[in-house]
């Protein structure tokens, strides 16, 4: 299991400050942030994929995802959507505000088993997150990874999010970027219709090939069959799950999941290993 203890006592929020807010649509926000304690914001490692516990005082508290990549060290980034009380209340702070994070929760992206692939992201709505963790992380280590493909779908174009990333990735000379939207607004000139259209538009090999899929609960559902039926290999096709969490590291019970606890034991998971499981993200 991978679980980075760097900050010693896991169950003790640590205070960071928010540097910096990034308004990425009108109900995702990305927030810089950095530990009070320099030692810490030194001596703190994570991994694509991970997740930090983040809480308010009176509150709550509320597993999110890593949006940035460890390959940029000095600061961390969560992207937080508006949901309830604690992420309504995050949308509130504003730079200089603190927050408590636990952390690092969860096992990570597989990095190192999808060196030398071609790599093809599917992303719905805020489940661009963890995959921009990736997504990043991979294009900053030269050519150790083959060809990213990122397919991100969005309710309307005024919901997509990101964008100063998609249009990185679009100029990158080893990614290829495309964007959907559910619904169309005038102005958006791009494809209409749920994202496993775009799959469509693109050449996909097989056999080279790792797909990282992050999104809401039906997409996922559509997304890994239709990738099954291309042909991709069910332990190349990797997700992320999300299930109410209260403690984060295996104790509570809370994320159980047919056997499972998705806070130690995922959120990361093959189509290999969901398929051995009665998950809702699987059933027709
Ligand atoms: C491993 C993991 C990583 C996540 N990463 C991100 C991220 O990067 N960015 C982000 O914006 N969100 C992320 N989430 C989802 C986020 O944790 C929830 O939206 C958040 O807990 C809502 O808290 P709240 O107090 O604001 O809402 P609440 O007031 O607790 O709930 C609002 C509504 O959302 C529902 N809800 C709460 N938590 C979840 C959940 N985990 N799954 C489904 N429905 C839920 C509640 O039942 C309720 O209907 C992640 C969740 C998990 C498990
Ligand atoms: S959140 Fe407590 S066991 Fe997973």
């Amino acid at each position: 299991m991978t679980i980075n203890h760097t900050i010693e006592n896991s169950y003790l929020p640590r205070p960071a400050r928010i540097s910096e807010v990034i308004e990425e649509n009108s109900r995702i926000k990305t927030f810089v942030l950095s530990f009070a304690d320099q030692e810490l914001n030194r001596s703190f490692s994570y991994r694509p994929g991970q997740f930090m516990m983040v809480s308010i005082p009176h509150c709550g508290e509320a597993p999110i995802s890593f949006s940035s990549t460890p390959s940029r060290p000095g600061t961390i980034q969560l992207s937080v959507r508006r949901a309830g009380r604690l992420t309504d209340a995050m949308h509130q702070l504003g730079t200089g505000a603190m927050v408590g994070l636990r952390g690092p929760f969860g096992r990570p992206f597989p990095l190192d088993r999808i060196i030398g692939r071609d790599l093809l992201f599917v992303a719905g709505g805020i489940g661009l997150a963890p995959l921009r963790s990736v997504i990043n992380y991979c294009l900053d280590q030269d050519n150790s990874y083959g060809r990213l493909t990122i397919l991100y779908g969005s309710r309307t174009p005024d919901d997509i999010a990101f964008k100063r990333d998609l249009d990185l990735w679009r100029q990158h000379p080893r990614a290829t970027c495309l964007l959907t939207v559910d619904q169309t607004r005038p102005g958006w000139d791009g494809p209409v219709g749920v994202v496993t259209g775009l799959l469509d538009a693109i050449e996909v090999t097989p056999a080279n090939t790792v797909a990282l899929v992050c999104g809401p609960p039906l997409m996922i559902r559509f997304v890994l069959a239709r990738l099954s039926r291309i042909g991709l290999k069910e332990k190349n096709i990797i997700t992320t799950l999300e299930r109410q969490m209260k403690c984060g590291l295996g104790i509570c019970g809370h994320c159980h999941m047919d056997g499972q606890l998705v806070c130690v034991d995922g959120p990361v998971y093959t189509m290999a290993q969901l398929l051995e499981l009665d998950v809702m993200e699987l059933h027709p």
